[in-house]
Formats: structure tokens, C-alpha cells, sequence
């Protein structure tokens, strides 16, 4: 089943609460918490407070992205916030095993994400352990950048080195992904599709049900 994860650092704060149940309302059942510390990106976005607040009022299903360096310091307090699945970069850690092994400790999903520049074959010797592999589609830092067009052969090679381990592990795509391209990575292979300025800007209900609708009648094609 393909899935949505609209990116809410492209909301409007203001009115956080309201455009995330929007989205739930078109029928997305994910939200995705983009956690950037100033040194790993660029930018600092949010962190454990703003989670823990959302964790109170949603029962979407809580996808944290951390760009963050050094994110096993990291993982346990966005557990106690109410993360459903943590995701961490590869190229954060020193030890992206042990980084597993404290997610897996807290009893959340397991995410490894990797930048356009990483090879994808690093996830080999954790393949298992994964329960889904986020590629980025842009650098990793700000929303609203383009669809870097070399992804989509990592992401088909990803796709072959689980198919080949028997693994039908999700794979996450993330950066520049509209309604008009989004058939170029699901082709490829990805099955949760981040979105944030394609669903947070204009009308959210409207964005997020073209995605969540297209999704259904691909996955009944497929
Ligand atoms: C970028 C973030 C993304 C971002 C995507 O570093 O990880 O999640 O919000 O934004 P769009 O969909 O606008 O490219
Ligand atoms: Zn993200």
C-alpha cells in the first residue's frame, strides 16, 4: 500500500493542529516531523516540545525524519514524545548499527535515510534491520527544492536489493515531490511519499486527497 506522509515543515504554524487534520481528513494516515539541529542542515526547524504537543491531539502515525548529527543521543526523547518511527541519517553517525539498536530499544520503526550523495549499497550490511530506507530525492535541509532526477535509479536499485534479500521493506522518498512527478518514483519503487510544499501549500484537503486518491487506484492497478 502506497502511503502519504505529508511534511509538515511546510504548514502554516499557526494553524498547525488544523492542516494536519485536513490531511487526515483526504485520508492520509501519516505525518512527517522533519527535526533539523542547525549543524547537520542548515536550518533549525523543531524538536521534542512541538512533537510532544502534536502526540497529544493526532493519532496519525508519526514519522520522524532526524537530520540531526550524532542521533543516538537523540532517539530515546523523541520515543518518549510520541514518534512512531524514527528515521536517522547514515552520515550522522559514526555507528549507524548502534543507532538501529536504540531505535529498536525503544520499540519504534526503524528508519535509515540517505543523502543523493550516498551509494545505496551502505544499507546493505542493515538490511534487515530496517523496517524502511528514506532516499533523499533533494539535499536534505529546506523545503521546496527540486526533484533531483538521478534519484529515481537509486531508488530502483534499492528496490532490487530488497526484492533480492525477499525483503518487501518500505522505501521513503523525500524532496521535490508533486502530483506531477510522483508516478516516476512509485514506478521506481518507493511506497511512502513525502510531500510538503505539494500538500501545505494552497488548499491542503484538496492537495493531500489528489495524492491519497491517485495512491488507491494505483495500488488496486498494481
Ligand atoms: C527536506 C525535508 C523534507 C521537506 C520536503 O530536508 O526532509 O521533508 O519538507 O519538502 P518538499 O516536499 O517541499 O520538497
Ligand atoms: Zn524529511
Amino acid at each position: 500500500m502506497i502511503k502519504l506522509a505529508p511534511s509538515i515543515l511546510s504548514a502554516d504554524f499557526n494553524i498547525l493542529g488544523e492542516q494536519m487534520e485536513a490531511t487526515k481528513r483526504a485520508g492520509a494516515t501519516w505525518a512527517h516531523f522533519d527535526v533539523m539541529d542547525g549543524s547537520f542542515v542548515p536550518q533549525i526547524s523543531f524538536g521534542n516540545p512541538v512533537l510532544r504537543s502534536l502526540r497529544k491531539k493526532t493519532d496519525l502515525f508519526l514519522d520522524v525524519h532526524l537530520m540531526v548529527v550524532n542521533p543516538e543521543r537523540k532517539i530515546r526523547s523523541f520515543a518518549d514524545c510520541g514518534a512512531d518511527m524514527i528515521t536517522f541519517h547514515y552520515e550522522a553517525t559514526d555507528d549507524p548499527g548502534a543507532c538501529i539498536a536504540a531505535i529498536e530499544e525503544t520499540g519504534k520503526k526503524v528508519g535509515m535515510a540517505i543523502k543523493p550523495g550516498t551509494p545505496v549499497e551502505v544499507v546493505k550490511p542493515f538490511i534487515n534491520r530496517l523496517d524502511m530506507l528514506l532516499i533523499m530525492t533533494v539535499e536534505p535541509g529546506f523545503g521546496g527544492q527540486k526533484y533531483i532526477q538521478a534519484s529515481t535509479n537509486r531508488i530502483a536499485k534499492a528496490r532490487q536489493m530488497f526484492s533480492e534479500m525477499g525483503l518487501d521493506t518500505d522505501i521513503e522518498v523525500d524532496g521535490g515531490i508533486k502530483r506531477d512527478n510522483v508516478d516516476v518514483v512509485l514506478r521506481a519503487g518507493a511506497t511512502v511519499i513525502v510531500a510538503g510544499s505539494a500538500v501545505y501549500s494552497g488548499d491542503v484537503y484538496e492537495n493531500a486527497r489528489s495524492f491519497v486518491d491517485h495512491f488507491k487506484e494505483w495500488d488496486a492497478a498494481h
